[in-house]
């Protein structure tokens, strides 16, 4: 199954994501182990899309690609019209920065620092000249957007698990990124605080033009996006709505 934007020099594409013909491999002792085979498929600005799949099949391996975060071994990631396979090091450190927003399973917020100051913080190095007081005045909005208005002062430790997978979320929208890439986001949470976080995620998203891509192992969180898209063995496949 193939949604491939047109080919062509300087042909415009519509598409804010674009992936084309991607493998990725990698050497485990003397084999190559096939992570991803030739997977293509493009997603529009404000599209949602939900990817499924059998543990190991490659889900994560696929928004380390799109996150700039790894490298396919064959074919093309492009988003927001920029190859990011052509970028050195520097300039995908910028694109992670300035672009995409991730949301991992594992938080990954700073113990030490309060919510406010790890949202903040992600801020400053996506805006490097920003004010201080700009900084802390936009991270304690983007908590109380995801209902955090009255935790800003709190460090992780004192968030329960849905608490701090929404501080993970205020940091990965606080940049205004174009693509929000999320990991089973609400794989920690009860039934209702993860329909929660899905329907924070989708709302802000489209408030901000974002194409968001998540993974969930939940086929009611899934049946929620736009479009489906399945993983089995490496081989991405569209089930048609
Ligand atoms: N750095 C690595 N070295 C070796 N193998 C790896 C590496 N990263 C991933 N793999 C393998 O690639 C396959 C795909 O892994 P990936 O994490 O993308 O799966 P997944 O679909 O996200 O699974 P899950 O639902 O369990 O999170 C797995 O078999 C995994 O063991
Ligand atoms: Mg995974």
């Amino acid at each position: 199954m193939r949604t491939t934007a047109p080919e062509g020099r300087g042909a415009p594409s519509a598409a804010l994501v674009a992936v084309a013909g991607v493998d990725y491999t990698l050497k485990v002792g003397s084999a190559p182990l096939h992570i991803l085979r030739d997977v293509s498929f493009d997603v529009a600005a404000a599209q949602v899309v939900a990817i499924v799949g059998p543990s190991g099949s490659g889900k994560t391996s696929l928004l380390m690609l799109l996150g700039g975060l790894e490298r396919p071994t064959k074919g093309k990631v492009a988003i927001a019209g920029q190859d990011l396979t052509g970028l050195s090091e520097d300039a995908l450190a910028a694109f992670r920065r300035k672009t995409v927003g991730i949301v991992f399973q594992s938080f990954y917020l700073i113990p030490s620092l309060s919510a406010q100051d790890n949202v903040s913080l992600a801020l400053e190095i996506a805006e490097p000249g920003l004010a201080l007081a700009e900084a802390r005045t936009r991270s304690a909005a983007a908590l109380a957007a995801v209902g955090l208005g009255d935790r800003i002062h709190h460090r992780p430790a004192a968030l329960s698990g849905g608490e701090q997978q929404r501080v993970a979320l205020a940091r990965a929208l606080i940049a205004r990124p174009k693509l929000l890439l999320a990991d089973e986001p609400t794989g920690n949470l009860d039934q209702n605080t993860g329909a929660q976080v899905i329907e924070l995620m989708f709302d802000l998203a489209r408030q901000q033009q974002a194409a968001v891509i998540f993974v969930t192992h939940d086929p009611g969180l899934a049946a929620r996006a736009d479009r489906v898209l399945t993983m089995t063995r490496g081989e991405l496949t569209e089930d048609r709505k």
